[in-house]
């Protein structure tokens, strides 16, 4: 990581390739509701002991269609089928989705050679819920959360570390949530997972909601 003198060259990406052979996915292996598959892949990966099991990456766009990506961690699937992930409102992400709640989420689990595709739309969570959450969080982020204008500039780092010194002062033991602060809940209407398979041959299986509320189920091409 502190080597300068990696010369690009050197590197040979092309030649970089893994066959993936750990997994495999039938349609027998799927579930009539594609949330207890999802369910059933985050326990694997948690029983896997992955790095980041729950890191999620959130896709939004901008109105005039520039896609936006980050990573963030999964709190929860809730018992309605909603992915819980919490940030900041006033974020880049938050103000993408208060003008366009379309958003992508991505799973991808390396050691599992999984990955889970999944599109829905985005809200705030209730008040407490946020509340409920943010009590539990360690100290110094319910402070960091506090003082942290995400996405927006600061003179310097000092900046940051001042601001939660004078904060952490400033609010005691008891931090309140900062209503900039809080959850977003995405309600998924399509789900898709991967499972990595030798010569490039992966097992796909998509899953589309149906307006009565079911899920229609779709064997797709690697
Ligand atoms: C592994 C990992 C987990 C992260 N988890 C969160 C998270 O749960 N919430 C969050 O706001 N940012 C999280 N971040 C930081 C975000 O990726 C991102 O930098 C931040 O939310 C600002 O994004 P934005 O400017 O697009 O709004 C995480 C980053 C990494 C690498």
């Amino acid at each position: 990581m502190t080597d300068t003198n990696h010369k690009s060259e050197e590197m040979n990406l092309e030649d970089i390739r893994r066959d993936y052979n750990v997994g495999s996915l039938s349609h027998s292996d799927m579930t009539e509701d594609p949330l207890d598959k999802c369910r059933e892949w985050l326990e694997d990966a948690l029983r896997m002991n992955v790095i980041e099991p729950t890191a999620l990456i959130v896709s939004t766009a901008t109105l005039d269609g520039q896609p936006c990506t980050r990573t963030v961690l999964l709190k929860e699937i809730s018992e309605e089928g909603k992915f819980i992930f919490y940030s900041n409102y006033e974020s880049r992400k938050g103000h993408q989705i208060d003008l366009n709640p379309k958003v992508s989420l991505t799973f991808l689990w390396h050691q599992l050679q999984r990955q889970i595709h999944i599109e829905g739309t985005c809200r705030h969570v209730a008040p407490e819920v946020s509340d409920a959450y943010f009590a539990k969080r360690p100290y110094k982020s319910q402070v960091g959360a506090r003082i942290s204008p995400q996405s927006h500039p600061i003179p310097n780092r000092m900046f940051i570390v001042t601001e939660f010194a004078k904060e952490a002062l400033r609010v005691g033991v008891k931090v309140p949530r900062p209503e900039s602060w809080g959850g977003f809940e995405v309600t998924p209407h399509r789900i898709e997972f991967w499972q990595g398979r030798p010569s490039r041959l992966h097992d796909r299986f998509l899953y589309l909601l149906q307006e009565d509320g079911s899920w229609s189920l779709t064997r797709i091409a690697p």
